[in-house]
Order: C-alpha cells, then sequence, then structure tokens
C-alpha cells in the first residue's frame, strides 16, 4: 500500500501547547492508595510518594494532572482531606462504592506535583456541592494570606500559596451517574455563579465548563449550547471526554475510532462557534480534552468488585498493541487540531485506566499506551503543519458501544501528523499504520523545508496485537529501523503493518 503527505511550512493548523499531554489522578481504585502514594513501599520518600512512580510520571512530562475527579470529586468534600491526618474522617465515596479514608487531599497532591513536574488542575464538586464550596477552595489554594482559608492552609504547613491556575467546574454532570447530576440549565447556573466567585477571588485563574460527557448522550449538543450559552463570558475552555473501546471484537472498527474521536472535536467546535455567532462574541472557546484513553479490558471483572473497601482494584485495564495504535492515533487527532484543543488529559495515570501500572509494596511498570504517550510529549512540540494527504481509506463500524453502529467511510489507513518544531529545527512525523495485513510505503514531501538529515525512525510494531507488558516483559516497546531514507526534501519510510511510527528529520533554520 502507498500513501503520500505534503507540507510546507506556509500551511499551519497552529502551535501546539504542551498542555495537550496531560493527565489524570483519581480518588478511584489504586490510583492514589498503592499507586502515587504507599507511604510503607521500600522507595516511599518522607511523604510517602512511590518514587518508582514518581520517576515514570516525569519520564511521561505531563505538564497539568487533573485531580480529585472524575466522578469521585461530585461528592467530595475537600475540607475532609486538609489538616492533621488523624483527624481526617473517612468516607462513603458513592461514585465508585469504595471507602475513602483521606489520608491523601489538596496539600498532599500539590506537593506530590511538585516532585512529579506537573501542574495541578484542580476539579470542584457541583454535584452535592456548590459555588460557594467552590470559591472556598480557591480562596484555601490561592489566597495568599490574612483570611480564615488562607491561613488555615498556612497552618496545615504551607506558607505559600499553591497557585491553581486551570479549574474544572465539576465533571460530567450531564450523566446520571453522577452524584448530583443536573439538567443544561440547573448547571450551568451553578457553574455560570462558581465561575464568578472563583474569578473574583483569583482573576488569573483559568476555567473549564463541562460539555458532555460523550457523543451517544441524548443530550449531545443540546447541553454543550445550553451550558455555553450561561458562561460563555465567564470559561475559557468546554470539556469533552471519550474513551474507546473494542466491545465487538473488530479491530478494523476500533483503530478508526480516533476518526470518531475528530468528529467529536469538530462537533463541540461547531457548537462552541454556534454560541459565539449568537452572541456576536470575539472570543474563540477553547476544548479541553480531558479525559480519554482505552477503556474496555476491565468492565466486566470490575461488576464483581466487593464494595467499601480502601484502594480495591478497579478500572485496572491490561493494554495491548491493538490499544497502543488506538492511543497513537488519538494523540494525531488531538494534535491536528491544535488550533482549538489547548488540554487534553490522558485518564488516568497510574493503575487506573493508566500507562503505569504498580504492584503494592513491589514493581512499578511501563504498559504498551505508555510509549506514543512518552513521544508524542517529548518530540511533538512547536507547530502543527496542515498535511496535503493521498492514501486509501476503508469503511468501518466506529462505535465504541455494543448496542450502536457507527458505519463511517474514508478511513484513511494512514492516521498522520506532521510537526515542525523550529526551536531544535526538527520536522517530526508521527503516523499510526491501520492496514492490518500491510506494510505501508510513505512518502513525504516537505515542500519549502532543507532537510539535512535522518536524524531517528522509531517503530512499535508487535505482529501480535493482543501482546501486553507486565511487571516481567515487556513484549511491546519501540525499537529504531532503517527503513527510513531522505532524498533532499523527500522522506520515504516503510511502516510495518499495524504499527505506530515517529520519524525525526533535521532541518536548517
Ligand atoms: O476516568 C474514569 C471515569 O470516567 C471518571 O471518573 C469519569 O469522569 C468518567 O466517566
Amino acid at each position: 500500500m502507498k500513501a503520500q503527505i505534503v507540507v510546507n511550512p506556509a500551511y499551519a493548523i497552529g502551535p501546539i501547547d504542551p498542555r495537550i499531554y496531560s493527565g489524570f489522578i483519581e480518588h478511584l481504585g489504586r490510583a492514589v492508595y498503592e499507586g502515587i502514594y504507599e507511604p510503607g513501599h521500600p522507595t516511599a520518600d518522607a511523604d510517602g510518594f512511590r518514587t518508582d512512580v514518581l520517576e515514570l510520571v516525569r519520564e511521561l512530562d505531563m505538564p497539568l494532572t487533573r485531580y480529585p475527579g472524575g466522578n469521585f470529586v461530585s461528592g467530595y468534600n475537600w475540607e475532609d482531606g486538609v489538616g492533621p491526618r488523624e483527624q481526617r474522617p473517612t468516607r462513603m465515596d458513592l461514585a465508585w462504592s469504595s471507602l475513602e479514608p483521606n489520608l491523601f487531599g489538596t496539600d498532599e497532591f500539590i506537593r506530590w506535583c511538585r516532585k512529579a513536574n506537573t501542574e495541578p488542575m484542580m476539579a470542584v464538586n457541583l454535584g452535592t456541592r456548590g459555588p460557594a464550596e467552590a470559591q472556598a477552595l480557591v480562596e484555601y489554594c490561592n489566597h495568599p494570606s490574612g483570611t480564615a482559608l488562607s491561613e488555615l492552609r498556612r497552618r496545615n504547613g504551607s506558607d505559600a500559596p499553591h497557585n491553581v491556575k486551570v479549574w474544572c467546574l465539576g465533571n460530567e454532570m450531564d450523566g446520571n451517574w453522577q452524584t448530583g447530576a443536573k439538567t443544561a440549565t440547573e448547571y450551568a447556573r451553578a457553574a455560570a455563579e462558581a465561575a464568578k466567585m472563583m474569578r473574583w477571588t483569583d482573576p488569573g485563574i483559568e476555567l473549564v465548563v463541562c460539555g458532555s460527557s460523550f457523543p451517544a448522550m441524548p443530550t449531545y449538543g443540546e447541553w454543550d449550547m445550553t451550558v455555553l450559552e450561561h458562561t460563555y463570558d465567564l470559561v475559557d475552555y468546554l470539556s469533552l471526554h471519550l474513551y474507546f473501546a473494542n466491545r465487538k471484537g473488530n479491530l478494523p472498527g476500533y483503530l478508526g475510532q480516533s476518526h470518531y474521536m475528530d468528529q467529536h472535536i469538530e462537533n463541540t467546535i461547531a457548537f462552541c462557534d454556534s454560541i459565539r455567532a449568537k452572541k456576536h462574541s470575539r472570543k474563540r472557546m477553547m476544548l479541553s480534552f480531558d479525559e480519554w484513553n482505552v477503556w474496555y479490558h476491565s468492565n466486566e471483572k470490575d461488576m464483581q468488585a466487593p464494595k467499601w473497601a480502601v484502594a480495591n482494584n478497579l478500572l485496572e485495564d491490561v493494554y495491548d498493541m491493538a490499544d497502543l495504535l488506538v492511543n497513537g492515533a488519538a494523540l494525531i487527532s488531538l494534535l491536528n487540531h491544535a488550533d482549538r484543543v489547548k488540554i487534553a488529559c490522558l485518564a488516568q495515570t497510574v493503575n487506573v485506566i493508566a500507562p503505569i501500572m504498580t504492584e503494592p509494596g513491589g514493581r512499578a511498570w511501563r504498559q504498551t499506551i505508555f510509549y506514543p504517550q512518552y513521544y508524542t510529549s517529548q518530540f511533538a512540540r512547536g507547530t502543527v503543519l496542515r498535511q496535503a494527504v493521498d492514501c486509501p481509506t476503508y469503511e468501518a463500524d466506529v462505535s465504541n458501544r455494543p448496542e450502536r453502529t457507527v458505519l463511517t467511510e474514508g478511513i484513511p489507513y494512514l492516521a498522520s501528523s506532521v510537526i515542525h518544531n523550529s526551536e531544535r529545527g526538527e520536522l517530526v512525523v508521527l503516523a499510526v499504520n491501520r492496514n492490518l495485513e500491510e506494510p505501508m510505503d510513505l512518502t513525504v514531501s516537505m515542500e519549502g523545508f532543507d532537510p539535512l538529515c535522518l536524524i531517528e525512525a522509531v517503530e512499535v510494531a508487535n505482529p501480535d496485537l493482543q501482546a501486553v507488558n507486565t511487571a516481567d516483559f515487556e513484549a511491546v516497546k519501540p525499537s529504531q529501523h532503517d527503513r527510513a531514507q531522505l532524498d533532499r526534501s523527500t522522506l520515504r519510510v516503510e511502516l510495518a503493518a499495524a504499527s505506530w511510527n515517529l520519524i525525526r528529520v533535521k532541518i536548517s533554520s
């Protein structure tokens, strides 16, 4: 199979906001307890943080980490998680039928972020609580001193403000699974008042309002537009979430699900821009894709999980080679919308649908999906170029739900993004070959660039698409190859069947 890409420095989609490589830690399963926080672990530091996990998180280089949920946040009293540990209550977490001992809370999370080289992205509870408690948390975190809540933070050991810049106004408030779910108007009014009060407390913050939880929601679109009617001038981003799943054993359709992600992003841009037009606003709403990943492997097991336990084994998907291809293509989809998607969070970071897994008291390792996240975050920095792509396409059902069919034609066998990193003097090609049977001869014409040499061609290609990584053996990992050549301004590379690829070319600046 053959494919061709033409790029030119004059045609750009937009600059990449590095925050599209962010992560997410929720109080759920073993994400916090036995994930990032395990005081008895041999690698634990004085704060009880696992340093083996910290190293892996730092390797992923995630600019933001969303916290504390997710569904968890909609029943959370942030006050339970601050102050002397022995006085903190154990509560029922209704979202995940678990117990929350509150041994880790806001101040611990901020300390962990500093060590993990990531910035906090905090969510407030607009489920069981409202604007007043949201304002109070901003005051606790960001106000320097001299008020009851800022002095409480100082007494709790943080003299300097936490300076949390990005805040989510609740989580998935359109879903009946959410504690304190709301109608669009109920939510929009609460979010608008919370936004005002939070900004009055700290004018430097940025706010994310909840869009639809996923495209198959019956209120899709209507919800987003109602919420924006009330909040357009008060917030900076509308949120999107999407989880990929191969529930029908349909690999071509599964690999095409990033095409569905493209549609979801483009629909959401249309919802935003229709409100912009209606309001005659000059402001363009940006998007925060603050939950995305593959999530389905653990679904059945989770239905049997015992209730009301601490750090229950929940949502522990073990990822395979096919999942790596889907996530690699999803990152490409986010990049190709760099003009509007400014934040994206891989959901989640440790143990719970995560690139990093841990054993209690034992080892930590990289799941298959670690690799596209790592390489994309490392090398896809700069400006995303527009591509003219010539590539055969196929038709498949790209639905992630068993009860729905989303028959889609025109899915290209090649998912690709080309990035111009002028700081490093590099052109970076990211590519997924969705063809399960055949390799692909890809030609990239770099018009208007002066390529000097090939830096490296990296691939992940295990013909066994069900291969997984464990603590003992890494079956799916990157390797360099020599099937790429540079001929003046043309790059030729052979992409293995069902492979993820990164090619870096040095260019003169
Ligand atoms: O990431 C797991 C869950 O998925 C989150 O708690 C929720 O927001 C979404 O439904």
